[in-house]
Parts: structure tokens; sequence; C-alpha cells
């Protein structure tokens, strides 16, 4: 008896649901995913991609419910998949999500031809050989909200340009081997308010400009570059950060004359050289985690808030510092 609507459904659905719905395919985008196939080597990944089946039921893709047309190409994690970003791509015009990642023999540079996909919200790229340039011709992209080229082996400078994307919200560019100065232009996002704002582990240099002062990031991490000079433009008293992150680049400023955000739950500060004092301000915030080690610091830690709370190794390999949890002082 149970039997009986299991049947059913499945009658309804095959009957219904799968001719009328995910049967259908745009013959244009269908015979553009062919060539993507072709151009990839026809690996093993897009195996579901048979020319005698309708497209929107392929693997690693997405149709729009209503238009059918391809909306999302999301290719991740497959060792075998070698060769370079097929141009094809750029003729799939409804794309809004194009996404590679894990692709370890993915290489060659981001294609140009991604410039003419003006619906496109969300570029991630990660974990793949690509190499060459952050491209300029990302900020034809207006729509974007949305760009992670995280992870991979992206040279040369940051476009100061990526700033004139009126809709980015999340903007990560970490782990690359990235050279030059944070671009002035960065203070003018359309946005103001990008929730994550990832720039760690490239080679940065130069100085945080004084424009990010107008710019108020949720989480920022700038860890593992040369970054000098003094940041402070990043803190403030108006700002709604809860995560900061300048390890391990060369900053130099004084501690003690840091003004805060009341919502900044994580800061680490670690490998750098910061000089003066940890101020009681610190002891207002309701801090998670906080990492000041390997600094300049010096003078008696002030005691309340989560202060007490870390351990040693947030405050050890300073000049001076003193007080629980290091040893009281003299
Ligand atoms: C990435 O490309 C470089 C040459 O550009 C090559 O030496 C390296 O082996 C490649 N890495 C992988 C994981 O294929
Ligand atoms: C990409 O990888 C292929 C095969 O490993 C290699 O022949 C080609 O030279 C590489 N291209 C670039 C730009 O590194
Ligand atoms: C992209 O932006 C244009 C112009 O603002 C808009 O007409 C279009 O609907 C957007 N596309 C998507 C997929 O949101
Ligand atoms: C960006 O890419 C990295 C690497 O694939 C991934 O770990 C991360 O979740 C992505 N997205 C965001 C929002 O960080
Ligand atoms: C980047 O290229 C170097 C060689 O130039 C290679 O050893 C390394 O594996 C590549 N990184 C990634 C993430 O593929
Ligand atoms: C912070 O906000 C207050 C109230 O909106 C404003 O008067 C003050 O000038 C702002 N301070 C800074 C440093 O932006
Ligand atoms: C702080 O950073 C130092 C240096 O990387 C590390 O050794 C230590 O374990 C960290 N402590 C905490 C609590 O994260």
């Amino acid at each position: 008896m149970k039997i009986l609507p299991v049947l059913l459904c499945f009658l309804f659905i095959s009957t219904f649901i799968s001719p009328a719905l995910s049967g259908r395919c745009n013959p244009q985008d269908k015979k553009v995913l062919l060539k993507i196939k072709k151009a990839l080597g026809n690996p093993y990944l897009l195996a579901s991609w048979d020319p005698k089946t309708a497209c929107c039921d392929w693997y690693c893709l997405e149709c729009h419910p209503d238009t059918h047309r391809v909306i999302s190409l999301t290719l991740f994690t497959d060792n075998e998949l070698t060769g370079k970003i097929p141009a094809e791509v750029g003729d799939l015009p409804y794309l809004e999500t194009l996404l590679f990642r894990h692709l370890p023999n993915l290489n060659g540079t981001i294609p140009p031809a991604i410039a003419k996909l003006k619906n496109l919200k969300t570029l991630w790229l990660s974990w793949t050989n690509l190499s060459g340039p952050v491209p300029e011709f990302i900020t034809q992209l207006k729509n974007l909200t949305y760009l992670n080229l995280s992870f991979n082996n992206l040279t040369g400078s940051i476009p100061s340009s990526l700033s004139t994307l009126p809709n980015l919200e999340a903007l990560r560019l970490d782990r690359n081997k990235l050279t030059g100065s944070i671009p002035e232009s960065f203070g003018r996002f359309p946005s103001r308010s990008l929730y994550l704002f990832f720039l760690s582990h490239n080679k940065l240099s130069g100085t945080i400009p004084a424009s990010l002062a107008n710019m108020d990031f949720n989480t920022i991490d700038l860890s593992r570059n040369m970054l000098e000079g003094d940041p402070s433009v990043l803190f403030g008293k108006n700002k709604t950060t809860f995560d900061i992150d300048l390890s391990r680049n060369m900053f130099q400023f004084d501690l003690s004359k840091l003004q805060f955000p009341k919502s900044l739950a994580r800061l680490d500060l670690n490998h750098n050289k910061i000089t003066g004092s940890i101020p009681a301000r610190l002891t207002e915030l309701d801090l998670q985690f906080m990492n000041v080690s390997y600094n300049r610091l010096c003078g008696k830690i002030p005691v309340g808030g989560r202060l007490q709370s870390f351990d040693y190794s947030t405050f050890f390999h300073n000049r001076c510092l003193c007080g629980a949890p290091l040893d009281s002082c003299k």
C-alpha cells in the first residue's frame, strides 16, 4: 500500500514535469556548451553533456526556470580538467554565475571574452593555475556583486578601476602574487561597505591610502604582504567592521592612539612594527579573538573586558608588555 503514492509521484514527475520544464534547452546555448566541452578536452566531469539530451538537464549548469537560458556555469573539483578557460563562455549571454574552482590544471589567463557577460553577478575563479593579471576588463561587468579570484597565480598590480564597479559587495584577490600598492581609488567604491575585502598573501607594498577612511568594510584581510606605514584609517569609531587582519606586514604606528569600531570582534596585528601600549579602550569591546604578538609594544596590559581571557601568545614577543596573562609588571 505504501508503494502507490511513490509510484504516483514518479509518474506525475516523469509525465508532466520533466518534459515540460527541465526538458527545454536553448539551441544557441547548447551549441556553445558543446564547444566549451570540446575546448576543455571532453573531461569526464562533463560526461552528462550529451548532445542527444536537453542541455538544461546537464550537470554543472543551471537554466532560468522561465526562459530556459543558461544562467549559471559551475565547474569544480577536478584534477583532470586541463587547458584554459574557453573563450566560448563569453557566448552564454544570460550567465549570472561563472565559477571555476579547485581545478589545479586549469591554466592560461582570464579570457577577455568574459567582458561580454553583461549579466554576470558572481565571478569566482579560485584554486586554479590561472596566471597573468587581474584584468581591467572586469570593470565592464556592471552587475558584478561578487568577485573571488583567490588562490591562483595572478601577477601584476591591482587595477584601480575595480572601484568603479557599481554593485560590488565582496572582493577577494588573496593568495596570488600581486604586486604594487593598494589603489587610492579603493576609498571610492560606490557601495562604501564591501562585506569582504581580502588582499592577503600577496606581495603588496606601500601604505594604506588615506581615502580608505571613507570605506566601511565588514571583514578586512591584508595579512602577509609587505605593507607599511599607519593603517589607522581602516579603524574608526563610526565604522561597523567586525574582523581586521593586518598580520605579517611592516605596519608601524602607535596602538594607543587607535580608535576602534564598537563592532570589532576579531583583531590580528601580529608580526608588525607596532609601538605604544595597549589602550584601555580595548577592554570595552566584545573581542572574540586578538593577536598583537611580535610587535614593539610596551607597558601594562589593561585589566578588563576579554583581555585576560586570551592566552599569553596573544601578547608575547613584544618589547616590554607586562601584566596578566603575561608576567606581572615589576
Ligand atoms: C602551474 O603552472 C606552472 C607554470 O606556469 C607549473 O610550473 C606548475 O606545475 C603548475 N601547477 C600545477 C598544479 O599544475
Ligand atoms: C597549460 O598547461 C599545458 C599542459 O600542462 C601546457 O602545455 C601549457 O603550456 C600551459 N599553458 C600555460 C600558459 O601555462
Ligand atoms: C544587469 O544590469 C542591467 C542594467 O542595470 C539590468 O537591466 C539587468 O537586469 C541586470 N541583469 C541582471 C541579471 O540582474
Ligand atoms: C572564495 O574562494 C575561496 C577559494 O575557493 C573559498 O574558500 C571562499 O569560500 C570563496 N568565497 C568567499 C565568500 O570567501
Ligand atoms: C603557481 O606557479 C608555480 C610555478 O610558477 C607553481 O609551482 C604553483 O603550483 C602554482 N600555484 C598554483 C596555486 O597552482
Ligand atoms: C561619526 O559620526 C558622527 C555622527 O554621525 C559625526 O558627527 C562624526 O563627525 C563622525 N566622526 C567621524 C570621525 O567620521
Ligand atoms: C598569535 O600569533 C603568533 C604568531 O603567528 C602565534 O605564534 C600565536 O600562536 C598566536 N596566538 C593566538 C592566540 O592566536
